[in-house]
């Protein structure tokens, strides 16, 4: 496998997990290495003002759970159960020391850091939506660290695969989960990416 076609697994095999095995720990030094990695991302201006938060203590976890909402589109899954849920945490924060002008530097880290850990056979989900004061006091974030994303890592237990919304005008972006308990994620096709207009010249 050249390099590309490495970057290109790691992105296909990098699904969001939301049900991981509760049993499975991961270390801090894992978990050092996968923050490592942010390093080496660009960032605006350089500034790299984004730090991050270690959560693999078992009490500190119970506490960053309640403030995590799981999968919008799944109406009626209240998020994992207890057996399900994830063994650690990186909550990614803006130090508003150093700017309060946070570019695209969050997503970009983000994304190497699923790829690190899916290279690992770690899962994770990239959760927005949580609630910002129980994970300040619970963590007891200094008030210049201005939590960004919370990122739920673990070993998968399920499934997640990716349907090719090709040829289905209709089809609906919302993630589904199958009776067989497969989690279904639709993704655009190429073709629907690419901006076309008859003042698009492309050389093959
Ligand atoms: C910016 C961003 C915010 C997200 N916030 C949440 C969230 O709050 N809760 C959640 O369960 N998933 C969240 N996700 C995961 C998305 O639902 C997921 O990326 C999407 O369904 C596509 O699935 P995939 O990651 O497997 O491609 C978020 C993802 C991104 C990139």
């Amino acid at each position: 496998m050249n390099d590309f076609e490495i970057v290109k697994k790691l992105l296909i095999e990098d699904r969001s997990i939301r049900r991981f095995d509760a049993s499975k720990k991961i270390g801090a030094d894992t978990l050092k290495e996968l923050v490592e990695l942010t390093r080496y991302c660009a960032s605006g201006r350089n500034l790299q003002p984004l730090k991050y938060r270690i959560v693999n203590d078992k009490e500190e976890c119970e506490a960053v759970f309640p403030a995590l909402k799981w999968a919008g589109y799944l109406s009626d899954w209240d998020g994992p159960i207890d057996t399900e849920r994830p063994v650690a945490y990186l909550v990614q924060c803006l130090d508003t020391r150093l700017t309060g002008n946070l570019l695209c530097d969050d997503g970009i880290q983000l994304q190497a850091i699923t790829l690190g850990a899916r290279a690992l056979g770690i899962g994770g989900c990239i959760i927005k939506s949580f609630n910002v004061e129980i994970i300040k006091q619970s963590l007891q974030l200094e008030d210049y660290y201005k939590p960004i994303y919370v990122l739920a890592l673990g070993y998968p237990v399920e499934k997640v695969i990716i349907e090719d919304m090709s040829g289905k005008p209709d089809a609906d972006v919302k993630y589904y989960r199958s009776p067989d308990e497969i989690h279904h994620v639709p993704k655009r096709p190429l073709s629907e990416l690419l901006i076309q207009t008859p003042f698009a010249k492309h050389e093959e």
